[in-house]
This record gives structure tokens, sequence and C-alpha cells, in this order.
């Protein structure tokens, strides 16, 4: 069993889209193990970005982090890193392949609904960033 980390983002809060993303992950197999409702600060946003630090877009990305509520969660499952990243898509909406939910319900490349860990090394950084 592998553990990774999924936010919902604040587009995705702000539109009210919570059940059905938790109910995808449901249908997808994940277990839920923990979860949270929070909202960041700029520099809490910005200390979970720092592998973006320098980029043009980080920001622009630390602002929006921080603009509404946000939630985190333990996913558990075999292969849960993968799988979970293979769910969501790629980051730009209009990239991601149909079926994904980047795709289904993301509204631009920043405002892509959800954030997931795209390794074992930053799922390992990530959960106890939100759940020490
Ligand atoms: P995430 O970390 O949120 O799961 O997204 P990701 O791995 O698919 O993409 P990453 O490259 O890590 O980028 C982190 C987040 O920054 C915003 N972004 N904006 N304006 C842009 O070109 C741009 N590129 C990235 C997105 O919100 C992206 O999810
Ligand atoms: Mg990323």
């Amino acid at each position: 069993m592998e553990r990774t980390l999924l936010i919902i983002k604040p587009d995705a809060t702000g539109r009210n889209l919570v059940g059905h993303i938790i109910n995808r992950l449901e249908k997808a197999r994940f277990t839920l193990v923990d979860m949270k409702l929070t909202r960041l600060t700029i520099d809490e946003a910005r200390k979970f970005y720092a592998v973006h630090e320098g980029k043009p877009f980080l920001d622009s990305l630390t602002e929006y982090m921080s603009s509404g509520t946000v939630i985190p969660m333990v996913l558990e499952k075999e292969n849960a890193i993968a799988d979970l990243r293979k769910l969501i898509g790629a980051t730009n909406p209009e990239q991601a392949e149909c079926g994904t939910l980047r795709n289904e319900i993301g509204v631009d490349v920043q405002h892509n609904s959800v954030h997931a860990s795209d390794s074992q090394e930053s799922a390992d950084v990530e959960i106890p960033f939100f759940f020490g």
C-alpha cells in the first residue's frame, strides 16, 4: 500500500465540487486516510510550492492557493502516487486526457482544481506538511 497527498484547490471548493471529487476518488478505489479543511497564508503556499522558487508563475500561484478554502487529504491505494497523477491528468486542463479530473472540471493551467504529489519524495514531504 502507498500513500499520496491530494489537495482540492480554491477553484474547486469555490464551485462546490468537493463531493464530486471525493466521489471520483472513491470510485477509483482510493481510501481516504486523513482530510481537513483549511486556508493557506501566502507564506505557507510559498513553502508548499518551494520547488517552484524562481518560476515566473510562483507569485500568481501562491496568491491563488491562498485565495480560498483548500482541502488536503491523504489517500491510500496500491500504486497510489502514479495512479492519482493519472486520474488528475496533465497540469493544463486543455491538454489533460478525456476522463481525467482536470479535463472534466479544470478551468485553466493555474485553476486546475487539484494538486497531487508527483513522486515518493514529494509525498514524503507533502503529507507531513499538512498532517505532521
Ligand atoms: P500540482 O503540483 O499542483 O499537482 O500541479 P502539477 O504537478 O501538475 O504542475 P506543477 O508544474 O507542479 O505546477 C504547480 C501548479 O502551478 C500552477 N501553474 N501555473 N501559469 C503557468 O504556466 C502555470 N504552470 C503551473 C498550476 O496550478 C500547477 O498545478
Ligand atoms: Mg507539481
